[in-house]
């Protein structure tokens, strides 16, 4: 059980905005969102983190390119792209963190100073490759030799571009130190990294033994100053991971604000690509360890967004922003689509062929269908107002045990942040009440003797009434199960439900109640409503 006292704090990565965000980065941040929706709907106390990395060299270069200063290219990039992004998503975070604020900047600096104090960081000189699109130093051996288009020239294995040597003097973490407190940390702790072939990867790559870490740059001044000696900059992940800390409230000197780290610290979940595993696996916890901090739950490394075989990303100019899909889907759509979809952990594509499929065969005709069926049934045959059901026979129990079973499947998907699994188990939901409609045929069932009264209007406790009242409790039930997923469809069905004056606010339903049937009251006043997925013309 979570403890009661302590939220369910999660964390997205924070992007670097050296471009605007595309499906890739959205995936992240909707997965965040619907993880941390569920548990607001199981009405534990939730805090979602999200936000820039707008220090280092990436970010530099790109300001440079557009020929502005890096503080004016993050400041118009986050303005006009990264929190507009949030809206279009429909993505409820609880803070935004950017790197370049102050309580982040000050707070990194007494991390340092604490670092420093302890005696875990030195001077030395770095040589070696260097992969600005990584923002990593490299080791050789993960390098590939020279393509056509760079020949002889080593590349980054991820962004198949030359890396840079870099021949410095700088400071570094004593991150060699950590190799076996850290291998111990994944033998006991399974769960810390996941999902299992993550665990492995890392386990893999600590073994062979871990190299102390450069943590500044003396040949540019983007970042943020190393506090004892202001001719270097601070390497800019070892200022991006501490954003989880800094934003909300590590060294601080606000009460309140350290308060809020005490109730949150530490982070349930840190959500990431795969592409970053190794930042928050690694070098992460060795510097909390350092710190004498406590570590997070979980670092759960997602798969990539595929655009062609290759990972989409903006140094390959292969993205996609979010609302090209948004503009056509809605952002119900596109979350349902991404979550249901791909596995998460694994890779996924995106075609709009497949979206399209699914928007009007799964949205629009499986749920958003069962929806206007109902509510035009109740008001042919009942004024729209939900009669009296009679007693319930196998049909109504067998529908009531898939609702019952969709919540307890669609839990343990959810704690396990199989997030697809989660969905498709509330689709048993969605399936089984068409099946149910199309078995107990309500329309024919108005004809039977005895269903309608003389004025041509049902009667209560008949059969018709027993079919409509459980149909409608299936779309009770859906709607708080989708409310994560697809909040606006859930609050339009919510309100077609006539639900809140009776039962009170969408948000405000736990999910257990979701797998208990019987709830709406007789005299709920059930209305069309607009169609919750219009149909889409496929070509
Ligand atoms: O790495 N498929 O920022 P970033 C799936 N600033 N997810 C993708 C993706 C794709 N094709 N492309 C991007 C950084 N992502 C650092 C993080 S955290 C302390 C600092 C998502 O802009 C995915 O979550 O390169 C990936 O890990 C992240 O965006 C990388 O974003
Ligand atoms: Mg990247």
């Amino acid at each position: 059980m979570p403890d009661a006292a302590k939220p369910f704090y999660l964390t997205t990565p924070i992007y670097y905005v050296n471009d605007a965000p595309h499906i890739g980065h959205a995936y992240t941040t909707v997965a965040a969102d619907v993880i941390t929706r569920w548990h607001r709907q199981r009405q534990e106390s939730v805090w979602l983190l999200t936000g820039v990395d707008e220090h280092g060299e990436k970010v530099m270069r790109s300001a440079q390119a557009n020929g502005v200063t890096p503080q004016e290219w993050v400041d118009k990039l986050v303005a006009e792209a990264w929190l507009p992004v949030q809206d279009t998503l429909d993505v409820r975070h609880d803070d935004f963190i950017r790197t370049t604020e102050p309580r982040h900047e000050q707070a990194v600096a007494k991390f340092l100073n604490d670092l420093h104090d302890k005696g875990e960081i030195y001077e030395g000189a770095y040589e070696g490759p260097y992969c600005v699109g990584c923002e990593a130093y490299m080791l050789p051996g993960e390098l590939l030799a020279g393509s056509d288009e760079y020949p002889g020239q080593p590349l980054c294995p991820i962004h198949k571009r030359p890396v840079e040597m870099l021949a410095e003097q700088n400071y570094f973490f004593k991150m060699s130190a950590y190799t076996d407190r850290l291998l111990a940390l994944y033998e006991e702790h399974p769960e810390f990294v996941q999902p299992a072939s993550a665990r492995n990867e890392v386990i893999g790559f600590v073994k062979q033994g871990l190299q102390d870490l450069s943590i500044s740059r003396n040949t540019f001044d983007w970042g943020i100053p190393i506090p004892w000696d202001s001719t270097h900059v601070l390497y800019v992940w070892f200022d991006a991971l501490l954003n989880y800390m800094t934003a909300i409230g590590y060294g601080s000197d606000e009460p309140t604000a350290r308060a809020q780290f005490e109730r949150l610290w530490p982070a349930n979940v840190h959500l990431v690509g795969k592409d970053i595993l190794r930042f928050h696996a690694v070098i992460w916890p060795a510097m909390l360890m350092a710190a004498g901090l406590p570590l997070p739950g979980q670092v759960f490394a997602h798969g990539w967004l595929l655009v062609g075989g290759e990972k989409m990303s903006k140094t390959r100019l292969t993205g996609i922003a979010p609302a090209d899909i948004i503009d056509t889907f809605g952002s119900d759509a596109y979350r349902y689509y991404f979550m249901r979809t791909i596995s998460f952990g694994g890779d996924g594509s995106f075609s709009w062929e497949d979206m399209t499929h699914r928007y009007n065969g799964e949205l629009a005709n499986g749920f958003g269908n069962l929806a206007s069926r109902v509510a035009a049934m109740v008001g042919k045959y009942y004024g729209g107002v939900l009669p009296v059901a009679g007693e319930a026979g196998d049909l109504e129990k067998g529908l009531a045990a898939v609702a019952a079973k969709a919540v307890a499947d669609a839990e343990a998907a959810m704690d396990r942040l199989a997030i697809h699994d989660a969905i498709a188990a509330v689709w048993t939901l969605v399936d089984a009440a068409n099946v149910y409609i199309t078995e107990t045929q309500p329309w024919q069932v108005a004809k039977e003797a005895g269903e309608m009264d003389a004025d041509g209007h049902g009667v209560a406790g008949g059969r018709l009434a027993t079919s409509l009242v459980t149909a409608a409790e299936a779309l009770r039930s859906l709607a708080v199960l989708l409310n994560p997923v697809t909040p606006k469809a859930a609050a339009g069905l919510w309100e077609l439900l006539g639900a809140e004056p009776v039962l009170g606010a969408l948000d405000a339903q736990t999910i257990a109640s979701a797998g208990q049937f019987g709830t709406l009251p007789p005299g709920t006043v059930i209305t069309k409503g607009n169609a919750l997925f219009p149909r889409l013309a496929e070509d």
